[in-house]
């Protein structure tokens, strides 16, 4: 039994032990977040899983991040504390569908959110993040037809914003879906000052009231330099800890859901992810990460393009 363990003291040792490197999410718990490594958007989080190098990485976030660590990295072994830790994104963007979507339109190239499984990622051309799709959609030719996926409103931020027409695939992230505008407009009356900081993934009527609007840590640091004192942060309430750690005299505010708090936009499955199943996994080296090395291979030429791009 794990009770009267230190967790923590484990966690410590076993990565000692193990030559492991412990890699979190800013939307894990808080106490995940400060034993991590490194925290990071999704982004620096694959940048980190590619160069370390550690034996083992730990990641704590969800199943994709994890895969892109065992793509990018093929002889550490990666585990992940909860395998059933997944996006909704994900589940929206079957492959047999994808690979069906795609070849009805053969004239387009795929570009696809990071936030899919290994084999849409093998299915597509280039792979993007939040922080990096503007500029990777900058590089690609204007008269180029483009299919996006599976986050249609990722896809439909950029085509407003960049005005490019994209295909978009109908996926959304069920945590920045469930924001609540009449909500985040009773909020912003209380506080006509504080600026909103919103994340792509959340649909157009909260994109259109943010002030800034970028990834996780755009996001942060946006709140480090941000003028004022008050913030209103809709994206994943978790990364407040960052906030709060980073400008303790600020008031930082989560967007509220249809019940008026933001507890309802706490992801799912990222809080599968425990202190104590990352002692476990660290332990026993389970749940671990496998992948079929053809469609590793597959996935990693787009992951490639997007580390190309992006830097
Ligand atoms: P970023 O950290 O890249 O902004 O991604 C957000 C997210 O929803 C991850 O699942
Ligand atoms: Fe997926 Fe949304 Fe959770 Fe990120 S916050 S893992 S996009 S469901």
């Amino acid at each position: 039994s794990l009770q009267g363990l230190d967790l923590r003291a484990e966690i410590d040792r076993l990565r000692k032990e193990r030559n492991a490197v412990i890699l979190g999410h800013y939307y894990q718990s808080p106490e995940i977040q400060d034993l991590s490594d490194f925290v990071g958007d999704s982004l620096e989080l694959s940048r980190k899983a590619a160069e370390t190098d550690a034996d083992v990485i730990a990641f704590c976030g969800v199943r994709f991040m994890a895969e892109t660590a065992k793509i990018l990295s093929p002889d550490k072994i990666v585990v992940l504390p909860d395998m059933d830790a997944g996006c909704s994104l994900e589940d929206s963007c079957p492959p047999a569908q994808f690979k069906a979507f795609r070849e009805a339109h053969p004239d387009h190239i795929a570009l696809s959110y990071i936030n899919c499984s290994a084999e849409v990622k093998a299915l597509s051309d280039i792979i993007v993040t939040s922080s990096s799709a503007e500029k990777i959609l900058a590089q690609i030719p204007a008269d180029q037809k483009i299919i996006f996926g599976p986050d249609k409103h990722l896809g439909g931020y950029l085509k407003r914003k960049l005005g490019r027409d994209m295909l978009l695939w109908p996926g959304v992230c069920i945590v920045h879906e469930a924001f609540s505008e009449t909500e985040l407009l009773k909020l912003k009356a209380q506080h006509p000052d504080a600026p909103i900081a919103a994340h792509p993934e959340c649909p157009p009527y909260i994109v259109d009231h943010a002030d800034y609007v970028g990834s996780t840590s755009g996001i942060l640091d946006f709140a480090k330099t941000m003028p004022g004192d008050t913030l209103i942060v809709a994206t994943e309430p978790h990364i407040i800890h960052q906030m709060e750690k980073a400008v303790p005299d600020k008031n930082f505010i989560g967007a509220p859901g249809a019940d008026g708090n933001c507890n309802c936009n706490i992801c799912p499955y990222m809080a599968l992810n425990t202190m104590e199943k990352l002692y476990l996994a660290l332990r026993d080296l389970q749940p671990r990460i496998e992948m079929d090395e053809t469609l590793r291979l597959q996935a990693k030429k787009s992951l490639d393009r997007m580390l190309d791009m992006a830097s």
